[in-house]
């Protein structure tokens, strides 16, 4: 090989790196592509059955070898051939997404390639929606088109009110947005229609622009007061707030810098790739059902304490903890098995996670307007001891976006059962624009995984009498 030859070569692998979705047909074994150097290297895997002493040479792409070329491999005819077994998903691609981009180990975040930071600092929630559902940041008329569409779809069908009547008086606002966002699909049939294009967009405007009355009206039926009417003349975040809080004045004055607040916490939980409730919206919505069926199904996975129920748990637990003497002894507890730290720890990030440290500085430019939570001083304490600790470092357990999410939502005056509420709305957009990925993706299907059945082999049933 000549040194230019060499220079090329690490030009071309220079540029394959950094642009890895660059040469579609790269490392296809059986037929590979012969205009990069680096794709005309086999990149296979030999696989050597040791119960059978055949070999098979499996293509590798993007890093991943297909379950399915492992079918091939049997002991003999009647053999089903060879699984992965992977519970959890833990080492898994369940799709080819051009969303978000995550590097964990780096603790980086993108969406469409945008890092987050730059996001959160100056985009706006809507214009972060569009980006995520189309892929591209919008025009300006592009945007004012966007806007007006969301802002015309604020209002509900009058009889969701009295859905919502029906639920006790200290339901959970969670699973009263749960409810009514599944029961749009009974107001709005056309939803079905999910192989119209057009039929989707008009979805998507609804459940952008619904979400935030559904949320607020749970939130006024919590606290027994009236529902509050969206106002179109207000943002996307000063309509919600009004919704929220507007008492007797004609018109509702969101503070500036919380409205703002809350629009930048609703950017960074706009999406997060294959996280549980975009997985369960992509396996409900697989099945073809309408988006406000499987919405519902998102939105009671987001609900769990171990994903977007965290917030709430993480508030429960600095209650718990009570000051901050007594955080050495809960992280004992907590390294002895006795719980575990809320808002620590993430399947995917094993490093700070980004969304954290963009909440860390909202945080303080909201304690400016609010005064501080008075649980602050313990979050910081159990963060600083966490991260000192061999136990957390060992396992790479830093804060997540829940772990100071919840401080700066008490802060803004919602009540803890609103925080998973609060996430439900701008995931809403991820979820549709991974829902949209998945319909027109030709090489998804319905999803449905096998197992590996360990129950009991045919036997003849016994009567009741003989058992
Ligand atoms: N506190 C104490 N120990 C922990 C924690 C924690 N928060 N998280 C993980 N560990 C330990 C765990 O006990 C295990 O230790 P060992 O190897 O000795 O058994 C090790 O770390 C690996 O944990 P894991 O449960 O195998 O990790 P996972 O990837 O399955 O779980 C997680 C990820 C987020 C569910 C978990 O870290 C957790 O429960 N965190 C607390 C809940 C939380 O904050 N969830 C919000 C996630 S971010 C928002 C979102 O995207 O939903």
């Amino acid at each position: 090989m000549t040194s230019s030859s060499a220079q090329n070569n690490d030009d071309v692998l220079f540029f394959l790196a950094a642009n890895p979705y660059i040469c579609n047909s790269y490392g296809t074994a059986t037929n590979p592509c012969r205009s990069h150097w680096r794709c005309v290297m086999a990149d296979t895997l030999t696989i050597l059955d040791n119960r059978t002493g055949k070999k098979y040479d499996l293509p590798i792409t993007y890093g991943t070898i297909r379950a399915l070329d492992l079918r091939q491999i049997k002991v003999n005819d009647d053999d089903f051939g060879l699984m992965t077994y992977d519970p959890a998903f833990m080492n898994t691609a369940l799709c080819k997404s051009k969303i978000t981009f995550i590097d964990g180990d780096k603790g980086i975040l993108r969406y469409r390639g945008y890092p987050i930071e730059q996001l959160a600092e100056k985009s706006s929630f809507l214009e972060t929606s569009y980006l995520l559902l189309y892929g591209e940041l919008p025009t300006k008329s592009q945007h004012e088109e966007w806007v007006r569409n969301i802002t015309l779809h604020t209002m509900i069908h009058e009889n969701i009110k009295k859905l919502m009547d029906g639920f006790h008086y200290n339901a959970h606002p969670m699973g009263m947005l749960i409810s009514t966002v599944g029961s749009l699909s009974t107001f709005y049939t056309d939803a079905k229609d999910i192989q119209s294009p057009e039929s989707r967009m008009k979805q998507t405007y609804r459940l952008i622009a619904k979400m935030p009355t559904l949320a607020a009206f749970a939130y006024r039926h919590s606290v027994g007061r009236p529902y509050v009417y969206p106002d179109n003349n207000l943002s996307y975040t000063a309509n919600f707030m009004s919704m929220l809080w507007k008492m007797t004045e004609l018109q509702y004055q969101a503070n500036p810098v919380l409205a703002r607040a809350l629009d930048v916490l609703f950017i960074l939980h706009a999406d997060h790739e294959q996280n549980c409730s975009t997985n369960a919206m992509r396996g409900i919505g697989s099945a073809h059902v309408d988006p406000y069926s499987a919405i519902a199904g998102a939105a009671a996975a987001l609900y769990g304490p171990l994903h977007g129920g965290a917030n709430e748990e993480v508030l429960h637990m600095l209650d718990a903890i009570g000051a901050k003497e007594n955080v050495p002894a809960f992280v004992k507890d907590v390294k002895e098995g006795k719980g575990r730290l809320m808002g620590f720890g993430h399947r995917v990030y094993k490093n700070y996670d980004p969304r954290a440290r963009v909440i860390k500085r909202l945080a303080d430019e909201v304690f400016e307007v609010t005064g501080r939570n008075p649980r602050l001083e313990i979050a910081l304490e159990l963060e600083r001891i966490a991260l000192e600790d061999e136990y957390f470092i060992k396992r790479k357990l830093y804060p997540n976006v829940d772990f100071h999410s919840g401080l700066i939502y008490q802060a803004l005056g919602f009540p803890i059962e609103m925080f998973p509420v609060l996430f439900s709305i701008p995931r809403t957009v991820g979820w549709i624009a991974q829902w949209e990925e998945m319909l027109n993706d030709p090489e998804q299907k319905i999803a449905r995984p096998r197992q590996i059945y360990l129950g009991s082999d045919q036997r003849d049933y016994v009567p009741i009498s003989k058992r």
